[in-house]
């Protein structure tokens, strides 16, 4: 698997497994019905997720459907899933249209989620999951299609949403300054001819469940914290999480701040991975709870 994408997005799980706000976990456990659920995940990525909810003994089977835009990391998850079963000692099922592991079907989707809500009429979910995902997309127009996905009072999950905040230690006198741009780029972003998110997701969010008529049950806060381990490296392949984030925000700067800075600064915060010095702090914000009746 040599998508670097794909490598990001397995880089991020364990990143994520220590963000995700388990208060809001558990309350997801406690709503969970008693029975094999149908799942629907949106911006799904790799799939960690299932593997995720299945190492937390969150599921004990069902369908579980992964809905992406990019057909490569598509590709790449059956794989990603097939590894991580063997990792732990079972053995997948392996058919052309899903994949089993245990008693959990998974399939995989490959659609544009604006194009998905204007075409789809599948069974709808008992569960919709949403993580690093809902910060991408215009929420207003997408919540309500959203919903629909659901059966009434089907329950969603959206987690890993960004609110505001990237912080990179230690501090440097150009951050002020380039994280305002790196968020203001968020803000004017644009994809697949739409608006796509905004750097302060994860408030706003909470507002746009209320009018909705979907008020979460749980929240709380699931922010990235990555730095060294006393002995100086990082966590399973979380410098390469890092670095990746860091192009992601050379990307968002290159040509909106002075370029001979950029270098500069960039250069610094690469030798501070290496140098295990790095400490990154992204701010986000899960919620739990149910769709309209
Ligand atoms: C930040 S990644 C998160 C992936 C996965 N949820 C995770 O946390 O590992 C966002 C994912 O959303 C997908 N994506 C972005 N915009 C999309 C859209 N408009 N429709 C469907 N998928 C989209 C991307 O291809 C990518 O896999």
């Amino acid at each position: 698997m040599s998508y670097p994408y794909t490598r990001y997005l397995a880089s991020k799980k364990s990143v994520d497994d220590r963000a995700l706000h388990q208060g809001v976990v558990q309350e997801l456990r406690r709503q969970l019905p008693d029975r094999p659920v149908r799942v629907l995940e949106i911006g799904a990525g790799l799939g960690t997720m299932v593997a995720r909810l299945l190492e937390w003994e969150l599921l004990r089977g069902g369908h579980y459907t992964l809905l992406d835009v990019d057909r490569q990391l598509l590709l790449d998850s059956r794989h990603w899933l097939c590894q991580w079963a063997h990792s732990r000692g079972l053995t997948p099922e392996i058919t052309p249209d899903w994949l089993g592991l245990g008693d959990l079907r998974v399939y995989f989707v490959e659609a544009e989620i604006g194009d998905y809500l204007e075409n789809e009429v599948g069974q709808p979910a008992d569960l919709l999951i949403a993580n690093a995902f809902l910060d991408l997309v215009e929420v207003p127009a997408t919540l309500p299609g959203l919903f629909r996905l659901l059966v009434p009072e089907g329950l969603y999950w959206f987690t890993i949403n960004f609110d505001g905040e990237t912080i990179f230690q230690p501090d440097h006198p150009y951050d002020q300054e380039f994280m305002r741009v790196y968020h203001l780029g968020m803000d004017e972003r644009e994809r697949y001819g739409r608006p796509a998110g905004e750097s302060r997701a994860g408030r706003h969010l909470y507002h746009h469940l209320r009018a909705a008529g979907a008020p979460p049950l749980a929240s709380g806060s699931s922010d990235w914290v990555v730095h060294a381990q006393p002995n100086g490296s990082y966590q399973g392949d979380e410098a390469y999480f890092l670095e990746s984030i860091l192009t992601t925000v050379e990307e968002g700067l290159r040509g909106h701040v002075d370029g001979a800075q950029l270098d500069e600064w960039m250069s610094l915060r690469r030798s501070q991975i290496k140098s295990g010095q790095l400490l990154y702090i992204a701010h986000q914000i899960d919620f739990l709870g149910k769709a309209p009746s």
